[in-house]
């Protein structure tokens, strides 16, 4: 039995088949309509999700499975105390597979050590978020052509943003790959990603401005400043319109350059540029369907 827990549990050639069933599924929906008949998923979220969720309960559909499961831990028994453990040992009487988001870093991993269904890390406070990664690398993948040579812009919030740390992480497997963060000073990417960076050699700058680097950029990743992880509500008043893409800085840009943003999007990227051929955030939510049905025929050994 498998979990997902890090986009690193898999190897880059299992990526590579993975991307390769995502995107044969979306050749051929009906093919793959009734792979996972008689199948249940359960989505467990203790934290608010509209993508994560939805798109896990739209890939079990699409594949013939059914789901069951909570939004809020607190129509659940966790609201009396029950712990993750108790809870999974129970969910796995029930479903076939899971996928859990929790406020807490590590829940979905003590979870997946008393599960016995195969349990999906749906994202975990701001550590990670593996299954926006594969959509992410997936929508590069499909619309860039390659995984290697690009260089990455990522802003906004660097510090909390689990789908930053995530992708970050598993970028550093492709070659020539340079990162590019864009951040206030508070918000920064966290010490130990950096210095992963550095025993890995992989280039990285750190600069405050976006016009500055605009030109340079293969793809920019946009993300929110999450108000959910702050500490107090001044910080997060001044911080949170610090960067706002719009068709003035886009004039900066290469014509290629890419804009990816995990969503939900507040006012980091103007409404002007959602008909920007470079603007692909909705494109890649629906990538995030494909992915999640291959990953989903994959942790249940239907793939081949
Ligand atoms: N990208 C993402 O995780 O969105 P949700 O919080 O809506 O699931």
């Amino acid at each position: 039995m498998r979990h997902l827990m890090s986009p690193l549990d898999f190897t880059t050639e299992e990526l590579d088949k993975l991307f390769d069933l995502a995107e044969d599924i979306s050749a051929n929906p009906k093919k793959y309509a009734h792979a996972c008949d008689g199948k249940i998923m359960a989505t467990c979220f203790y934290e608010p999700s509209t993508r994560t969720r939805l798109s896990f309960e739209s890939a079990m559909i699409r594949l013939g499975g059914q789901v069951l499961g909570f939004s809020d831990g607190s129509n659940s028994s966790a609201a009396k105390g029950e712990s993750v453990s108790d809870t999974i040992r129970v969910i796995s009487c029930y479903a076939d597979i899971c996928a859990m988001r929790h406020p807490k870093e590590g829940a979905p991993m003590v979870a997946a050590e008393k599960s016995g269904i195969p349990v999906i890390n749906a994202g975990d406070g701001g550590h990670q978020h593996p299954t926006q990664t594969l959509t992410d690398l997936l929508t590069i993948r499909s619309l860039k052509k390659r995984l290697d040579n690009l260089t990455i812009g990522l802003c906004g919030d660097l510090k909390f943003g689990r789908t930053v740390h995530s992708l970050i992480h598993a970028l550093t497997r492709y070659k020539g790959i340079r990162f590019v963060f864009i951040s206030p000073e508070e918000l920064k990417v966290p010490d130990y990603i950096t210095d992963m960076l550095k025993e890995k050699n992989v280039p990285y700058k750190e600069v405050m401005h976006l016009e500055e680097v605009m030109p340079t950029l293969d793809l920019l990743y946009m993300t929110r400043v999450q108000k959910e992880r702050f500490f107090n509500e001044e910080d997060y008043v001044r911080l949170k319109d610090f960067y706002i893409l719009d068709s003035a800085k886009m004039e900066l840009a290469g014509k290629d350059m890419l804009i990816l943003h995990p969503l939900p999007r507040v006012n980091e990227i103007s409404v002007e540029l959602d008909d920007d051929p470079r603007a692909v955030y909705f494109k890649q939510a629906q990538y995030g369907v494909y992915v999640r049905m291959a990953l989903i025929l994959t942790l249940l050994g239907l793939a081949e």
